[in-house]
Formats: C-alpha cells, sequence, structure tokens
C-alpha cells in the first residue's frame, strides 16, 4: 500500500479530511448496520438537537505504525466503554462497545495510507463522535442521532512536543461539580474556550483548573489530566472529590506501566494546589498530549516551576515506555494493543 506523499514531520495538530469516515444512524429505537462514507459533510435540519441542547459527546484515540510494519491501536475497548458511558450520561443511545472497537478497524483500514510511517513522529487521530440529529424545541432528549469517526493525521498537540510547557492557574472552571466534568462531551470543551483563548493570548500553553467546589484541588488542563513526582520519586495522580476529572486511559495505563514495569510507587489521591511546590516532576497525559511535561505553572500572586530546560527523568521514561508499547518497540505485556488486520 502505497503511503499518502505528506511531509509526516511537520504535521500539527489540525484537520485534513481524508479518504474516509465512518457513519451510522440511530432511527426508530435502533442503529443501522453502518458504512463508510468519502463525504465529509453533514445536512442537517435546523432544529436538530445537537444545535439546542448541545447534545453531543465524543472520544479521542490513535492508531500507529509499527517497526514491523503493522498498524495497531491502543485500548479502544476503553474509549469504546467511555463514550457508552458519556452516552447515558447525556440520555443518548449508546453506540454498542464491539460495533465501536469495529467501526474504528474499518474505517483506519479505509485510510491505511494515511497512518503516518513508524518514528515519523505523527499519528493518524480518530475521532468518534456523536450527536442528535432529530428535532426538538422543548428541553428533552431528541430520538434519532448520528455516529461517526473522522481519521486525520497529526503531529504534536502542544507545539514543541517535550519541550517543557507553561501553563497559569486559570480562573474559571471547566465542569460543575457532580457535573458533566467526567465524561467527554463538547459541552465541557465549550466552557474551557474562553480560558483557553486567554492562557494563549497570556502566552500559556493552557490551563490548571482548579476543583469547581473549594479550589483548593489540582484537577485538569483542558485536555489532559496531571501527574507529578515527589521528592522520593512516588508519582502523584490527582483524584477529583467532585467527580470533574475525565477518566484518563492515558493516565490509567500510565498507573499500571509506573507500578507494574516500572517498579514505582503511585499514589492516587486529592492532591491540593498547596502542595504542588513541593513535586520536582510535573506532566499532562492523555491521547493528544501523550506526556507534555510542565516546566512552570503561574497564578495569581507567584509561579511554580518545574525546569523549562529538559523533560524531567521521570517523565520522559513515562512517555518513552508508554509510546515503546503503543509503536512495538517495547514488548506489551498488557494486552493493550490492537492490531489492524490491513490486507
Ligand atoms: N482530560 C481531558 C479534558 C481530555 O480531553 C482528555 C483527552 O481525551 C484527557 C484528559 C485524556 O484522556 P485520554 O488519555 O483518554 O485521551
Ligand atoms: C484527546 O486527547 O484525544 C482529546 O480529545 C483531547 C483534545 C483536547 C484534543
Amino acid at each position: 500500500m502505497q503511503k499518502k506523499d505528506l511531509d509526516w514531520g511537520g504535521l500539527g495538530f489540525a484537520y485534513q479530511p481524508t479518504d474516509y469516515s465512518y457513519v451510522s444512524h440511530y432511527r426508530d429505537g435502533a442503529w443501522d448496520e453502518g458504512a463508510l462514507t468519502s463525504d465529509h459533510s453533514l445536512r442537517l435540519s435546523e432544529c436538530a438537537g445537537i444545535f439546542h441542547y448541545c447534545q453531543e459527546i465524543f472520544e479521542g484515540l490513535k492508531a500507529y505504525a509499527t517497526e514491523g510494519g503493522d498498524i495497531v491501536c491502543f485500548r479502544p475497548d476503553q474509549n469504546a466503554a467511555r463514550m457508552y458511558d458519556s452516552a447515558r450520561r447525556l440520555v443518548m443511545p449508546p453506540f454498542p462497545k464491539e460495533r465501536f472497537v469495529e467501526a474504528v478497524e474499518r474505517v483506519v483500514r479505509a485510510n491505511a495510507a494515511w497512518v503516518p510511517p513508524f518514528g515519523s513522529g505523527a499519528t493518524l487521530y480518530i475521532r468518534p463522535f456523536m450527536i442528535a440529529t432529530g428535532d426538538v424545541i422543548g428541553v428533552k432528549p431528541a430520538d434519532e442521532y448520528q455516529f461517526r469517526i473522522l481519521v486525520t493525521p497529526v503531529g504534536a498537540y502542544y507545539k514543541g512536543g517535550v519541550k517543557p510547557v507553561k501553563l497559569q492557574v486559570s480562573k474559571f472552571d471547566r465542569a460543575a461539580p457532580h457535573g458533566t466534568g467526567n465524561i467527554k462531551a463538547g459541552l465541557n470543551y465549550a466552557m474551557s474556550l474562553y480560558p483557553s483563548v486567554e492562557a494563549h493570548a497570556a502566552g500559556y500553553a493552557d490551563n490548571m483548573f482548579l476543583d469547581p467546589q473549594t479550589r483548593t484541588f489540582v484537577e485538569e488542563s483542558g485536555g489532559a489530566n496531571f501527574l507529578f513526582v515527589d521528592k522520593g520519586g512516588t508519582l502523584v495522580v490527582p483524584q477529583s472529590a467532585t467527580d470533574s476529572i475525565l477518566p484518563s486511559i492515558t493516565r490509567r495505563s500510565l498507573v499500571d506501566v509506573a507500578t507494574r514495569l516500572l517498579g514505582m510507587t503511585v499514589e492516587q489521591r486529592p492532591v491540593t494546589f498547596a502542595e504542588i511546590g513541593d513535586f520536582v516532576e510535573c506532566g499532562m497525559c492523555g491521547t493528544a498530549a501523550v506526556i507534555s511535561p510542565v516546566g512552570q505553572v503561574d497564578f495569581d500572586g507567584g509561579s511554580v516551576v518545574y525546569g523549562m530546560g529538559e523533560v524531567g527523568p521521570v517523565m520522559r521514561t513515562l512517555r518513552e515506555t508508554l509510546t515503546g508499547i503503543q509503536d512495538g518497540s517495547i514488548e506489551d505485556t498488557f494486552g493493550w494493543v490492537h492490531k489492524i488486520d490491513v490486507a
């Protein structure tokens, strides 16, 4: 199979249409069989639920080319499960989990020429999403939906890749206590756009959001969970007392990598903002972010500095181990890597 002629190493995190997307429609209480489409646009009623009451959920995962020439993705069953939970919370019809994984396989296979080559630093980003397409005017869930998967080749999410970035502590919240912060719904990201534009304008890569109830605990950034390392080398992973952090698949995988593969001690607990100056490393983790080191966090009245020079040793090891498992250069003893057969 002939790869597309792209400058793979020069890709940013931006959309470019590929050959196929996947689409399935929900009508009369059932999902149809689903199909690939080369039409990357949608035509919808002006009264579709998505436009009025924001019934939209999404996922993000990646396909990787391995050194051995295979195409794989990482724990797609976990994205299927999280999307199922997101759908339930927004009263949308969950897309069956096995069908989610099959649809990911199908759309990646059809776009194999767009999977960036091994070693290029780029990957094929897979964005499953679901919207309410049925008409609603009173506030209620719609009765028709569309599930789609688009794929697009991407490079690093934060400019500079593994160079440490600066964050600011946001004056705003990204989610309400016991609201929808723990699901992957577009409405959470709409909430985060104003603070995100404000952070970028002030020269920051992203925001650090605090817990929306007491504003004393660290929650997450606009698109990734946090990880810290204390002076004794323990990996400290923030938990939310208000259930407003997205359960990152990358973070959960790194906890397993740290404990079971690297023999590290891991603490998963609420982390106060007041203690972040005691840590020696900080990073953001997620599908798009991979592990992006945080060099400095500015807040009203001061800064915590981890170092803007180089990624710290623990974040580097975690990043290299995880990406090694994903691209096949480190043996996957967890059963996380999902091979996609490309005929
Ligand atoms: N937190 C937020 C707000 C996100 O958007 C993402 C991205 O999906 C993550 C965390 C990381 O989650 P995952 O590792 O499953 O990609
Ligand atoms: C992902 O990591 O897949 C996300 O959805 C995060 C988003 C901010 C790009």
